[in-house]
């Protein structure tokens, strides 16, 4: 079954708590998106909101780090409780492997982000390494953008390479998800998807949580 991670992006900011405590009770694990207007062309929100969300949080909570040095920030994102952190590889390049080993270190699970422009197999390397991909399916920056379809065959193209390594390896994918492509995803082998304005946008978000889950 196709597990489903709410991005907090698309939640109401003035009753985050009752959008957090949704999640906690119908998601599968808390997205967070950490945007730096430098690497992608938005800023969304740091420490300040995620210190709060971590008080209450109880599903796993997965940073996603859309910054240029995002190395400065995993020793303060590992004290907050957080379990998964990417970066993205645009951000890392040739520091990547360094960064999952110290993600690793401070007890996080590793993921590795990329934009659609990235060939996915840019990611190959860290196969075995890298706990999680973050493949994704819109422009890193905004939510609400419209699913890009040829996210399909990169995610079916790394999840082949994994199986072939005989690696285990977390796809998740983040951007456009909703109930018109969500089977389609799982087809191509993902694990974990993002969900923002198709979760929170929903009149039911506990449904539409359900719903793209697939139960
Ligand atoms: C976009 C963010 C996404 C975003 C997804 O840069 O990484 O996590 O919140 O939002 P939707 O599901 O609305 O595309
Ligand atoms: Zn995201």
């Amino acid at each position: 079954m196709l597990q489903i991670a709410p991005s907090i992006l698309a939640a109401d900011f003035l009753r985050l708590e009752k959008d957090i405590q949704l999640v906690n009770r119908c998601g599968d694990v808390i997205h967070l998106d950490v945007m730096d207007g430098t690497l992608v062309p938005n800023i969304s929100f740091g420490f300040s909101v995620i210190d709060h969300v971590a008080r209450i949080a109880t599903a796993p909570m997965d940073a996603h780090l859309m910054v240029v040095h995002p190395e400065r920030w995993f020793e303060k994102i590992a004290k907050d409780g957080v379990q998964m952190c990417s970066f993205h590889y645009e951000a890392a390049r040739r520091n990547t492997s360094r960064f999952i080993a110290r993600l690793h270190e401070l007890g996080l699970k590793a993921g590795v982000a990329i934009n659609p422009d990235v060939p996915v197999e840019k990611l190959f390397p860290y196969i075995g390494k890298a706990d999680y991909f973050l493949v994704m399916s819109v422009f890193a920056g905004f939510g609400g953008q419209k699913f890009i379809y040829e996210s399909l065959d990169r995610v079916a193209k790394l999840r082949a390479e994994i199986g072939k390594r005989g690696a285990k390896a977390i796809i998740e994918i983040d951007g456009g998800i909703n109930l018109g492509n969500a089977r389609a995803v799982e087809e191509a082998g993902v694990d974990l998807a993002v969900a923002g304005s198709s979760v929170f946008g929903a009149e039911d978000p506990a449904a539409a949580i359900s719903a793209l889950r697939g139960a």
